[in-house]
């Protein structure tokens, strides 16, 4: 059986006929989106014939990537502002049917114009923090994929609106600085296969690809002679793939090269490449994951989360209006819980993209369950002033949302079944941010297993629940880390403590946090003053982040009535019993889809279930160890 036989392989575009449709005759514009709705329509109808019009126009009056949906008795028409908003204007019918809604008229627009997956996936094939197989696009140092398989994979994609992907690690060795020299044609063919879905590639370029690849004594953005290298490479770049959308560069971070180690700054550094791409409307997409991950721990005053922007913010308005600077949405490093970056929404002359991770890096592998969309929608409704909070924002001061790809070469694209679940709310919650974690989920669940609704209630509410239920077995309270070193899966509370990556919980047999107030790091001065003050006063700074802001006694009372202690190991505890609970739930849905797909799932809830009892032991001992200080409800502790 080969993968497109498989459930999993059809995600929420599955093969399944909805009961009660009528066949269907479509009139109107021959283009892409007329293929595709043959397609999807032969997919929801099972092929059945009929005479219910659907009619495909283009409207001027319409936005670009825009469409409108009106049903009438004699049938629905499907209105888009240019061919691409057609083409969404399809899938947007296609999934209102296969969700069983009635079409009423509906107008629908994008956010935030650049919808953006990043892959993580080197040219030997590997991805990394990939937890789905091998890389869709390399294979052996080379382009390699099955060209099939990317068409599905750019399908899937644009039903939910993602727009720009970019298919290599921002992490970019030798042979992945070539990509833009030695594997143009290769390049080129593979932007050939996603440009009719309305999706642009992107491309992660080495910051010294001058001295690297043009043989320059310098990469330094100021010299004349690598300036020009970035202007003759991107226009024969341009020549092959003319609607490149721009370059990625992940510079002066973990070991990357930099303008900071050629003594520039960042913004002579993004310059120098956002002038190459300007002639070709290329954009400069710039990390700002930059810090000093050589950081002495006993070393107090240094402060990782304040790095970014301390960098980023005094050079507002040095940038170019092709540059845009690409902010994780935290402070630290994709955390189970963080408070959002300060930087985001602090620049009022530089365009911004806010990064988010679909990846489970830190977030259980694609082994635990984790929705990511309730996270995203918390980011989203992170407050930037004391009037607007960064949803407000998304579409004026930012002007992109990306996010680390989880998919790879299994069969169901994303490892875990469910977490297919992730890769779609970010879709949809990209095109409208106003979209709730519980809406998208459900809507994913049904297209994905369809509308019963005795499997639909419990298994959204059970997705919806998977980001309290992994927060509780993990590190506590915002803290952060506590992660095995390197891989980054399962428990070890000290694992970063004495390292140099500026990740600390600094425990002891008293206390635990890191006060990042004034009296502290004072990383909280990089707020607006309202959230500044609402983080710095422990009556408002929201619990589930207190340990990140504030240096605790164990003995400090929770708005709970329990200590501190005690919340840590009843939350280690409930989370153990709360995955029992989610494989009962799972247990009784086994009617409710194909063996392969139960099964699955199942076998990731059983390696879950250890990973939240490893976390439950290692956490409760140390924390016992620690203090001395037993569960008040006397449970097993390991001392
Ligand atoms: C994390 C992750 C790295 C990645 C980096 C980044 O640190 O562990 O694998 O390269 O983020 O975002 O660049």
């Amino acid at each position: 059986m080969g993968n497109m036989d498989q459930f999993g392989y059809h995600a929420w575009l599955q093969h399944r006929p909805v009961a009660g449709l009528p066949g269907f005759k479509i009139s109107g514009l021959r283009c892409f989106a007329y293929e595709e709705l043959k397609i999807g329509l032969n997919r929801l109808t099972g092929g059945k014939n009929g005479d219910t019009i659907i009619n495909l126009s283009i409207s001027k009056h319409l936005q670009p990537s825009s469409y409108t949906l009106a049903g009438s008795v004699s049938g629905i028409s499907i209105t888009g502002g240019d061919e691409i908003g057609l083409l969404y204007g399809v899938y947007g019918l296609l999934s209102r049917l296969g969700q069983d809604e009635t079409i009423i008229d509906v107008t629908e627009k994008p956010a935030v114009s650049m919808r953006i997956l990043n892959h993580w996936d080197n040219m030997d094939g590997s991805v990394e923090r990939g937890y789905s197989g091998k890389s869709l696009f390399f294979k052996d140092g080379q382009i390699g994929y099955d060209p099939e398989r990317l068409q599905d994979y750019a399908r899937l994609l644009a039903s939910i609106g993602i727009n720009q992907i970019c298919i290599n690690n921002v992490n970019v060795y030798h042979n992945s600085a070539k990509l833009i020299t030695d594997h143009l044609p290769d390049l080129a063919r593979v932007a050939d296969i996603f440009r009719p879905f309305g999706i642009k590639l992107i491309v992660s370029v080495h910051f010294e690809s001058p001295a690297l690849l043009g043989g320059l004594e310098t990469s330094d953005p100021l010299d004349t002679a690598a300036a020009n290298w970035w202007k003759e490479t991107a226009a024969a770049v341009y020549t092959r793939i003319p609607d490149l959308a721009g370059f990625l560069v992940k510079a002066d971070s973990e070991f990357r090269a930099g303008p900071m180690s050629l003594g520039r700054t960042q913004a002579e550094g993004a310059n120098v490449i956002a002038r190459a791409l300007k002639p070709f409307g290329g954009i400069a997409y710039w990390r700002c994951f930059v810090y000093n991950c050589m950081q002495d721990w006993r070393d107090t005053v240094t402060d990782r989360p304040k790095a970014a922007y301390d960098y980023f913010k005094p050079l507002d308005g040095h940038f170019d209006d092709n540059v845009l600077l690409q902010i994780k949405h935290g402070p630290s490093d994709f955390q189970v819980r963080e408070p959002n970056s300060p930087l985001l929404g602090a620049m009022d002359s530089t365009a911004q993209g806010l990064e988010l991770q679909i990846t489970q890096e830190y977030t259980g592998q694609q082994k635990d369950l984790y929705a990511c969309a309730v996270q995203w929608e918390e980011v989203f409704s992170h407050p930037v002033t004391d009037t607007s909070d960064t949803r407000d924002i998304i579409g004026k001061k930012i002007d992109a949302i990306v996010a680390v790809a989880n998919t790879g070469s299994d069969a169901n694209w994303t490892g875990h079944l469910l977490a297919q679940a992730n890769l779609y709310a970010f879709g949809r919650m990209a095109w409208n941010p106003a979209l709730t974690a519980a809406q998208v989920t459900r809507e994913w669940a049904a297209l994905t297993f369809g509308t019963n609704p005795l499997l639909l209630t419990p298994l959204v509410d059970m997705v919806l629940n998977s980001r309290a239920v992994y927060e509780k077995y993990n590190a506590p309270l915002g803290i952060g880390w506590m992660v095995n070193i390197n891989h980054h899966y399962g428990p070890s509370v000290d694992g970063y403590e004495y390292m140099k990556w500026g990740t600390y919980h600094r425990a002891d047999s008293k206390t635990i946090g890191v006060d990042r107030t004034p009296a502290g790091t004072g990383f909280t001065a990089q707020y607006h003053p309202s959230v500044r003050a609402m983080y710095e006063n422990k009556a408002t700074c929201p619990e589930e982040i207190m340990l990140f802001f504030h240096r605790l006694p164990y003995d400090y009372r929770l708005k709970c009535g329990r200590t501190l202690l005690q919340y840590i190991y009843d939350t280690h505890f409930e989370g153990v019993e709360d995955v029992e609970g989610f494989i009962q739930i799972w247990e009784s849905l086994k009617d409710y889809m194909p063996d392969d797909a139960y099964s699955s799932v199942k076998e990731r809830f059983s390696a879950q279930l250890l990973n939240a009892m490893e976390w439950r032991d290692v956490v409760n001992s140390y924390f016992y160890r620690k203090t001395g200080i037993a569960d008040e409800k006397g449970r097993k502790i390991y001392s």
